[in-house]
């Protein structure tokens, strides 16, 4: 018998009681041996629910019990679950996560203490909610060079930009909604303001580049001046607007960036809606891959978090994950990166346009029957040069990003 503990009686952490008693079974086949759930840790009671009788309050039971062998950590936020996640690994016990605020912050010192005693750092569950992508790219892509990866990685924005441009609703009321479904962070901020993509990409960056990727560094522009009035013009152009988090190798340097970008419908995104999560990577030698699934929830992210126990619980002796080091990953600046860009204005299309195509260059108007403004896509140049050219007039309402 396994017998493991669970650190976070949350969303997350009831949700992996719920899978590890509902296909308690194949579970246990799969890992060749009973995994069995001896504690719960949390400082709140769950008076008449099924784990009281596991459920403690004194991390110290755990760290302190040999016959713990995993130890699900699900508690989210960076202390104490750093402290518990690494006093766990130094007690010979592998750890299982979701958090990624934990894995992007600390995940080379905590892959390298796993590393150097046979143990596991497991966190499949910090990326795309349910989707295998961590697994993938430790253990599937490994002929290649990852050139690029780019995803939807957070599904309460994917769901908030679904809704208001599919069903109509305003931001508020499908934040509310995304959060009665158990989608958003604590703080709905990590998820509208992008923070929460951020730190995703920064560990998939960190996997890819073999180096540690800090998310400070990562341009990061969340979907919350994304109005009802942009949906329209993205409309009007047969194009979505979709929050994407991006990590590029070019010329042998790290790119990365977080920002609502507009993407026509040949874009393998653009058909990604609600709380779906997709993520596309290129190899170097294989070229297109795609990953796509449930991005949120209690369950599609319990269903990862158990997948890693019965990983841990069939290499109980044996390392098995890719560690990346903790040299520091040096990202290009995003004023290099170059791109089109959709540019709104104030003013009259007749009587306007020449103005800002002496500033913009050749443009293409759009208009979306938006009375006082007009819009226009920019020909191709760089972050900084649009910065340049956008100082020159007060007439610009709001610029989203053009891939594709
Ligand atoms: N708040 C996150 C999201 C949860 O909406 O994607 C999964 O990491």
């Amino acid at each position: 018998m396994v017998q493991i503990a669970v650190m976070g009686y949350g969303t997350v952490g009831s949700g992996v009681v719920e899978v590890l008693n509902t296909n308690q079974a194949s579970i246990n086949r799969r890992a060749g041996d009973e995994i069995n759930i001896k504690y719960v840790l949390d400082l709140r009671e769950f008076p008449g629910d099924p784990v009281e009788s596991k459920l403690i309050h004194d991390f110290e039971t755990i760290v302190n019990d040999p016959e713990i062998r995993i130890v699900v950590e699900v508690m989210g936020g960076v202390e104490p679950a750093y402290t518990f996640t690494k006093r766990c690994l130094e007690a010979g016990k592998s750890v299982c996560t979701s958090n990624k605020e934990l894995v992007a912050r600390h995940g080379a010192e905590l892959l390298e203490i796993a590393r150097e005693r046979e143990l596991n750092y497991l966190f499949e569950a910090s990326v795309g909610g349910g989707i295998p992508i961590i697994r993938p790219l430790n253990s599937s892509l490994t002929a290649d060079e990852i050139i690029e990866i780019t995803g939807i990685l957070n599904g309460t924005t994917n769901y908030i930009l679904s809704q208001m441009t599919h069903e109509g609703i305003d931001f508020e009321t499908a934040l509310k909604e995304a959060q009665e479904k158990g989608y958003a962070e604590r703080s709905p901020e990590a998820d509208v303001e992008g923070y929460d993509a951020c730190r995703k990409i920064a560990i998939l960056t960190s996997l890819a580049s073999g180096c540690q990727a800090d998310y400070e560094d990562i341009y990061t522009e969340g979907i919350t001046k994304i109005t009802a009035e942009d949906i329209k013009y993205a409309r009007k152009m047969g194009r979505a607007i979709k929050l994407l988090a991006t990590s590029k190798k070019e010329n042998g340097r790290f790119f990365a960036m977080v920002a609502p970008f507009l993407i026509n419908e040949m874009h393998p995104l653009y058909s990604v809606n609600d709380v779906f999560n997709a993520i596309f990577a290129k190899g170097n030698v294989l070229g297109d891959v795609m990953f796509y699934g449930s991005g949120a929830g209690k369950l599609p992210t319990a269903s990862a978090v158990v997948a890693d126990v019965v990983d841990a619980a069939k290499h109980l002796h044996r390392n098995i994950m890719t560690f990346w080091s903790s040299r520091k990953l040096e990202l290009t600046d995003l004023s290099d990166a170059k791109r089109r860009f959709f540019v709104r204005v104030k003013g009259n299309k007749k009587t306007d346009a020449i103005k800002m195509a002496e500033i913009f260059g050749p443009i293409e108007v759009v208009t979306a029957e938006l009375a006082g403004e007009f819009g226009f896509i920019t020909g191709e140049y760089t972050e900084a040069e649009y910065k340049e050219r956008a100082a020159r007039t007060d007439a610009v309402i709001h610029m989203i990003r053009v891939e594709g």
